[in-house]
């Protein structure tokens, strides 16, 4: 409807000057019109020149005085002939709006006020209500007819107030201009080349100009919550390990580790085993000797597992099944610098965060101390530790940490002081102890964005709004 009355204008007239007033004209609202240009200049089938205009409208005051006449018109049409006492007018229309109908009426030369008595009298017969008008003509064309002088004391007399609008200062015909719009083809499809119809087809311009709201991706809550791990890792001194090597040799994936050749975990069921590159191809002979003794017989106060320990299966590749083997080879490098340095370890893959610190004489409250400073850092506070068995750490522990969602404590991690069976082979001096921890990466973001089933956080039925709206939590940073 818009449209129609626009291009059809500009078909007998050539141009509009004020969309504001053609708005009036054609009796549209001005803000259909608007939106109809600016759609048709899009297409080109209208050129138009914007403009932002202060466009008025009336105060509730305003709107009062449009219904039923100004203050001073109604006090003027309430004095008789004979006049009137001042007291008796004020007590029916009450003080506020008799003292603005009295003034503006005195001012104006409508009445005057007689003899000691203070008698109200007419001094006219007629008067004309100009603010009525003005203001009835204002809510019909938002102030664009008006006298500033008016516009003026209406604002000072605070019946109007402005806003900034936009219009059209000149729209013309554009270079496209029908009296109908074509419908313009967005996309150009198979069947279009196919049918062949693409040549006679009108494609809608690119509008470069057009304001969009760039929405390109959030992180989800996992990875926020990987960040503050790794921003609290580095805070706290830990470098980060190299986690590339996805496939691994059955050596550091399980022997560096002192997990018995013929425990199930080693099985198919639980383990990809390559089939091509079957086999590593070296090994740290001095360190395999060491290895190997250790498993067979032990040493260092440890009777080993006593079986006899086979090189084939060491060499075995598999997928590696977990990152501490990266933990033992990075160790196992620690070992070989002379002196010993002290080194503190992080590794981060998918949902597994694995962290250790090497260091001369540790001990299991180092390892508490460590990981309650950790979960501290990333905002949670009550943390817990049950024993637990790994066969690489001993004390090992699981971490808890208090759910406030699920009003229960609920397992974020494993934790342990690595084995000196591990780590004597490996040629760290014997003072030297290495405690270590794998986290749960969802345990924690589940807390901490009190998720209390886990399928909110992962898989189909993750919710979408989730992650978008939640900031990252904890220590207060926003990605
Ligand atoms: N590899 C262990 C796990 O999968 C993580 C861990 C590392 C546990 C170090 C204890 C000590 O849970």
């Amino acid at each position: 409807m818009a449209e129609k009355a626009i291009l059809e204008y500009l078909n007998s007239n050539g141009e509009i000057v004020d969309s504001g007033k053609f708005a009036t004209s054609v009796g549209i609202d001005h803000n259909e019109i608007v939106s109809a240009i600016q759609s048709l200049h899009g297409c080109q089938l209208v050129v138009a020149v914007k403009e932002t205009k202060e466009s008025w409208f009336l105060t509730e005051e305003g709107e009062s005085y449009c219904e039923l006449g100004s203050p001073e018109a109604r006090i003027f049409s309430d004095v008789p002939p004979e006049g009137i006492s001042l007291v008796e007018l004020e007590e029916k229309f009450g003080p506020k709006f008799f003292r603005i109908g009295r003034s503006a009426a005195l001012k104006n030369k409508w009445l005057e006020i007689v003899g000691t008595e203070k008698v109200l009298c007419r001094k006219v017969e007629h008067v004309h209500d100009k603010v009525k008008d003005l203001l009835l003509q204002i809510k019909d064309d938002q102030g664009r007819s008006a006298e500033p002088a008016d516009i003026d004391m209406l604002k000072k007399r605070k019946l109007i107030a402005s806003k900034k609008g936009t219009g059209f200062s000149s729209v013309s015909k554009g270079s496209e201009f029908a009296l109908e719009r074509k419908k313009l083809m967005t996309d150009l499809t198979r069947e279009h080349l196919l049918k062949g119809d693409w040549e006679n087809l009108k494609f809608k311009k690119y509008n470069l100009n057009a304001k969009v709201t760039l929405d390109g991706g959030h992180l989800h809550p996992l990875l926020k919550v990987r960040e503050q791990f790794r921003n609290i890792f580095i805070e706290m001194g830990f470098e980060e390990m190299p986690t590339n090597n996805y496939v691994e040799s059955s050596f550091w994936n399980f022997d560096s580790t002192f997990q018995p050749q013929q425990h199930p975990a080693r099985d198919a069921h639980d383990t990809f085993f390559l089939n091509e590159p079957s086999a590593t191809l070296s090994l740290p002979e001095d360190y395999v000797d060491e290895v190997k003794r250790m498993h067979e017989s032990g040493g260092y106060g440890s009777k080993g597992y006593g079986y006899h320990w086979e090189r084939k299966e060491a060499n075995k590749n598999v997928l590696r099944t977990q990152t501490t083997a990266v933990s033992a080879r990075m160790l196992y490098q620690l070992a070989q610098s002379r002196p010993f340095a002290p080194k503190r370890y992080f590794s981060m893959i998918f949902h597994q965060i694995e962290g250790l610190v090497c260091d001369r004489g540790l001990t299991l409250g180092d390892l508490m101390g460590v990981l309650h400073d950790f979960f501290e850092r990333l905002g949670m506070k009550k943390i817990r530790f049950k024993p637990t068995y790994n066969p690489y750490t001993e004390p090992s522990m699981e971490i808890h940490s208090y759910h406030e969602g699920f009003k229960k404590w609920a397992e974020v991690g494993n934790s342990g002081m690595f084995r000196p069976e591990m780590l004597r082979p490996m040629g760290l001096p014997e003072d030297v102890a290495c405690i270590a921890w794998g986290l749960s990466l969802e345990g924690p973001t589940m807390i901490l964005y009190g998720i209390d089933d886990i399928r909110d956080l992962l898989g189909p039925k993750v919710d979408l709004s989730l992650i978008k709206r939640n900031p990252i939590c904890g220590i207060g940073i926003n990605y």
